[in-house]
């Protein structure tokens, strides 16, 4: 008898279900929204059947396990990216009539999530030097003070926290902290281990490496701060792209070695800049006198690729970015390539401004061969 010709009910139905896969290095990227349930009662079984695919599959299983291994952590929230994973930390632990304590050098967009939306629910920010040692940050703090958030170090100027203190004082009152370790990016610095509750890294940077993904992470050690966390992506809709997951989890296997490239190249080229008759200071932790170099040798096992340099007074910030050949101009780090801003016109919105000296220009050094990278600067101080 010939065979009907197919209808949309053979398309759709038509293949088999898929078997048991080959086991290959990284995950399946699964990719779908229903996930089909073995019988009715699992249709409203959360607790042991995965029921809806926004809140990840196989890759974004791999990769959150794997993060939670590097955190040190109990449980890892995936958000769509750095910024989600920092506002949404602090939406999910956070309510009105709560006080938060921000750090001064925090990055830019962080503090527009504070000044422009947690101000907006009901929640009182204030900033704090990062220098403020731990007593005095307390001692100054209202009784509805839940959470202080900490960034060291600071992405533009660097500046260092005593992190453990901080934590020890904060949980000593009940406080939350929640820390931007995107420089230490869970590898040179493992947050939860010095007592922080909260560890949260862009993943777009240094854990995906090659700037071409969004990504951001929140680790807690606490199980009852893991649920919150996850009970605010779930109550946010939040969900990441499983394609994005596997890229992550691929970036993930090389941070060590990237890593090391970019400590060490960052390390030698901040050297030789020190040396530079039109550099008035640089502001590199782990360099042996740099302003935090003490708490960056108790607490880091070694740097990243990025660091800031002050001018002389008078010298073209702006001048000397242009000169610039194989630093591209742009924002965002942690990719192969190296790449150079200008601070000042983001350092003005600063609670506690400090006087640099001079013009600050951040330089995120990638994998390039760094002694080109010294004569590309050598050719553009020369013009400055
Ligand atoms: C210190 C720091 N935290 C967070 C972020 C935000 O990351 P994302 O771009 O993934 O939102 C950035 C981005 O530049 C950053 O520099």
């Amino acid at each position: 008898m010939a065979k009907r010709p197919p209808n949309a009910t053979d398309l759709i139905h038509g293949d088999a279900p898929p078997g048991a896969l080959a086991r290959t290095v990284g995950p399946p990227i699964q990719k779908g929204s229903t996930v089909l349930l073995p019988n009715a009662a699992a249709l409203y079984d959360d607790e042991h059947f995965l029921t809806y695919g926004r809140t990840g599959l196989a890759a974004q299983a791999a990769l959150a396990q794997a993060l939670a291994g590097l955190e040190g952590a109990a449980g890892v929230a995936l958000y769509p990216s750095g910024v989600a994973a920092l506002s949404g930390a602090m939406l999910a632990l956070l309510k009105a009539g709560d006080a938060v304590r921000i750090v001064d050098t925090v990055y830019k967009p962080t503090r527009r999530f504070c000044d422009q939306v947690l101000t907006r629910y009901g929640v009182e920010v204030e900033y704090y030097d990062p220098a403020m040692p731990a007593d005095h940050l307390f001692a100054q703090a209202p009784a509805n003070l839940r959470l202080v958030l900490l960034e060291s170090p600071g992405s533009l100027t660097l500046e260092m926290q005593d992190v453990a203190a901080i934590a020890a004082a904060a949980r000593a009152r009940g406080v939350l902290t929640v820390m931007d370790n995107t420089w230490g990016a869970g590898w040179l610095f493992r947050p939860l281990d010095h007592g922080v509750d909260v560890s949260v890294q862009s993943l777009t940077k240094y854990v995906g490496g090659h700037s071409d993904l969004f990504m951001g992470s929140a680790a807690a050690r606490n199980p009852a701060v893991f649920s919150k966390l996850s009970q605010g992506i779930t109550h946010m809709g939040w969900a990441v792209a499983g394609d994005d997951a596997y890229q992550m989890l691929r970036g993930l296997r090389t941070l060590p070695v990237r890593m090391g490239r970019h400590g060490e190249s960052g390390l030698k080229i901040a050297t030789w800049l020190t040396e530079q008759s039109q550099v008035v200071k640089v502001l590199h932790p782990a360099l042996p006198g740099a302003p935090g170099h003490e708490l960056w040798r108790r607490d880091y096992t070694g740097a990243c690729g990025l660091f800031s340099i002050v001018l002389k007074p008078g010298n073209d910030a702006d001048g000397f970015l242009d000169a610039l050949k194989l630093f591209g101009l742009g924002f965002s780090w942690g990719g192969f390539e190296s790449l150079a801003l200008a601070c000042d016109p983001q350092l003005k919105v600063r609670r506690y401004p400090k006087a640099y000296g001079g013009p600050v220009v951040r330089l995120h050094v990638g994998l390039e061969d760094p002694d080109d990278l010294i004569a590309d600067l050598a050719q553009a101080l020369a013009g400055v």
